[in-house]
């Protein structure tokens, strides 16, 4: 009977309770109008990050026992030198504010607005010498280029038709929201246990074809067999699975009939 509850009590709860919550508890400074928009950033800075990246950017080395993401030995890096660049690309993915400083970063709903967000952008790039935000050019690109490139540099990772997959320690998202301009910043940034392109392995140039490629990806034609959803090796090694015991199932039973006879 009791599992019979524990069943009702699960069909019950909305699909919400089970994936993962929002970052919640937000704040947003009520700045008067005409406020520089450094200084607002500082606001929002100080409300949502300065408890994992510290006071002034330095970031935040030990917090106990707690662990931060990725290589991070503490609760979250300095935004010193990060720049405009990747501020930009954390928060327009919603990577940032992270919720707990031992959790892959990951894309959910931006509760910032985008003034906001230009704000926060604008402080972490006072901070340093930073990068500003890539302007790429995927229209300049070409795609058979990219594609070559993305085999070689992006798909162990992300899988050739860049819908994601899983790394050591991490998961490797699907590009499929990547906007060119946040597939630019990721590129130079590397978050999380990706690495970092510089201009010298993969040019500005050759990151438009790159682009130009992951864009037509997100429609490929199916040509030369079935695209099984495009998810990827594991369900494409299931289907092979399932074609291949129907087929050791009948030869046994074709074997067995003619042991019998
Ligand atoms: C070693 C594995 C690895 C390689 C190689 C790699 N990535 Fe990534 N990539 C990741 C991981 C892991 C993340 C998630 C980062 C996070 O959660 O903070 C990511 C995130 C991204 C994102 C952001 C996705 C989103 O919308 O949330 C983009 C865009 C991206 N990668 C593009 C590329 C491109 C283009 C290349 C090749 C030039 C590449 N990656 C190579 C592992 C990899
Ligand atoms: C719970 C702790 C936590 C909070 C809160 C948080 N961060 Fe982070 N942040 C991290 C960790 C951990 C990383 C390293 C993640 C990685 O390697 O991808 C990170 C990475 C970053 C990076 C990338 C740094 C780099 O080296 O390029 C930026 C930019 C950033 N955060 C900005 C922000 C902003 C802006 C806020 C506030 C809106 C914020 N973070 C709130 C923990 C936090």
């Amino acid at each position: 009977m009791r599992w019979l509850l524990v069943i009702a009590v699960a069909l019950a709860l909305p699909p919400a309770a089970l994936a993962d919550p929002p970052p919640s508890g937000i704040v947003h400074p009520s700045a008067p109008p005409g406020t520089p928009l450094v200084e607002l950033g500082y606001q929002l800075y100080a409300g949502n990050c300065s408890s994992c990246h510290g006071s002034k950017g330095e970031g935040v080395p030990k917090l106990g026992a707690v662990e931060g993401a990725g290589d991070v030995p503490g609760a979250g890096p300095s935004l010193r030198s990060v720049g405009a660049l990747s501020a930009d690309f954390y928060l327009r993915t919603g990577y940032m504010p992270l919720d707990d400083p031992g959790h892959q970063p990951h894309r959910s709903r931006v509760l910032f607005s985008n003034h906001e967000i230009e704000a926060m952008v604008a402080y972490v790039a006072s901070l340093g010498n930073g990068p500003p935000v890539p302007k790429p050019h995927p229209e300049r690109g070409n795609v058979a280029e990219g594609l070559h490139l993305f085999t070689s540099h992006c798909a162990g990772c992300h899988q050739v038709v860049a819908r994601g997959g899983y790394v050591t320690g991490g998961v490797a998202p699907p590009l499929s929201n990547s906007t060119a301009v946040q597939i630019a910043e990721a590129v130079r940034v590397g978050p999380y246990l990706m690495p970092t392109f510089s201009p010298h392995a993969i040019s500005d140039r050759q990151l438009d074809s790159i682009i130009a490629y992951v864009a037509y990806a997100k429609h490929p034609d199916d040509r030369g067999g079935w695209s099984i959803g495009r998810l990827g090796p594991v369900p494409e090694g299931l289907v092979t699975w399932w074609i291949a015991i129907v087929a050791l199932v009948a030869s046994c039973l074709v074997l067995a009939g003619r042991l019998k006879s």
